[in-house]
């Protein structure tokens, strides 16, 4: 890994746009000199049933066949495992992984180098591939599906086209939105999956299993008031298991119990839907700044002083799933919930 120099490389890290209020160190969740919470391998992973079961198939098979995986397409909201798969399918296949990402590879060029210096079966993640630009999409397309580079030689009529094969990759690709992948781009991918959104019964065994690995004592009560507040998030959990960590640690024993995580979640502001300052900013907005009625993305965005991006990608699908907002022709728009959450009366 550390002779891997091509530009484009980024070394291990994520790619948050969800520095969310309750992450206040804003440190990434696996940062260097603290233990990793990232699972290694598929039993590790826990939740995500059938997509598991799928790549399980797929991976045995491929070793069966002494081919590397097929190039494979995660999506789905930040935070629920998506680069966490991508290094359990390198894991698990026994190969190397290198990791970038769509912005981080400007030009053509950079692919190139970067798709040359692959080994046999390696495992290239591309984190946000829908920020592909179209030029480096294009020389993907040979890539994924020849395992070669199409390279022009020369130019005006003497220009020529060169073909170049590359090491028989697997290209695993993350992306918050789907729709926003170009046709050609996902029907190259040999399988997608969609992460959905964890159960309590899920989020509170990922919360003991880190725990354990921070060597914090928590009781299955003190587990499940985290996990109901986690967002539907792994990375939310871990990142409010560490937060009530310390407030164990310098108020109470050090045991997380449910009253204490109670005490440490109203403290560092998460509410018991588990939506942080934020989150309840843009539900009083659509509800008192706006009064009910539906407000245009990038209204809401700019009253906001957020991007449209973050409020599409972050905030807004939790609060879509959890039934506090509705997305009309129109608008967003605040639900009867919403107004009941905030203590207010609903109009309709
Ligand atoms: N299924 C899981 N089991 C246990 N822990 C998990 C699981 N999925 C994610 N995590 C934990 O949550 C953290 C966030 O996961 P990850 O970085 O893979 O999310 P992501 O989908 O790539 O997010 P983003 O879209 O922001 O890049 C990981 O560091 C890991 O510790
Ligand atoms: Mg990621």
């Amino acid at each position: 890994m550390s002779a891997w120099e091509a530009p484009g490389f980024v070394s291990d890290g994520d790619f948050h746009s969800d520095a969310r209020l309750v992450d206040a160190d804003a440190a990434p969740e696996d940062a260097v000199g603290e233990v990793s919470l990232r699972p290694a391998t598929l039993d590790e992973y826990l939740g995500q049933r059938r997509i598991k079961d799928n790549l399980s198939v797929l991976i045995q098979a491929a070793k069966l066949r002494g081919e590397p995986l097929d190039h494979l397409l995660f999506s789905g909201p930040p935070g629920l495992g998506k680069t966490t798969l991508a290094t359990v399918v390198a894991n698990e296949m026994g190969v190397n992984i290198k990791t970038t990402s769509g912005p981080a590879i400007e030009r053509p060029g950079d692919l190139a180098a970067i798709l040359t210096n692959l080994e046999e079966g390696d495992v290239l993640f591309i984190d946000e591939i829908h920020r592909l630009n179209r030029a480096v999409e294009e020389v993907l397309y040979p890539a994924m599906e020849d395992y070669a580079l199409d390279i022009v030689i020369g130019q005006g009529p003497a220009a020529r086209s060169i073909r170049l094969e590359i090491p028989r990759f697997t290209l695993v690709a993350a992306t918050t939105r789907t729709g926003l992948l170009t046709g050609p781009l996902r029907d190259r991918f040999g399988a997608a999956f969609h992460l959905e959104y964890y159960t309590v019964e899920e989020l509170r065994d990922i919360v003991v299993r880190s725990a354990t690995l921070l060597g914090v004592e928590v009781d299955e009560q003190g587990a499940i008031e985290i996990a109901r507040r986690s967002r539907a998030t792994p990375r939310l959990a871990n990142r409010l298991l560490k937060r009530v960590r310390d407030f164990a640690q310098v108020r109470y024993d050090g045991i997380i119990t449910a009253e204490v995580a109670r005490a440490a979640l109203a403290f560092f502001e998460v509410d018991e839907l588990g939506l942080d300052p934020m989150d309840n900013r843009i539900l009083d907005m659509l509800v008192n700044t706006f009064g009910g009625r539906p407000v245009g993305l990038s209204t809401l965005a700019s009253a906001l002083g957020e991007e449209t991006d973050s409020i599409e990608d972050v905030y807004e699908p939790f609060l879509l799933k959890q039934g506090l907002i509705l997305r009309t022709p129109k608008g967003r728009q605040a639900t009867e919930r919403a107004y009941r959450h905030l203590g207010c009366n609903y109009p309709g």
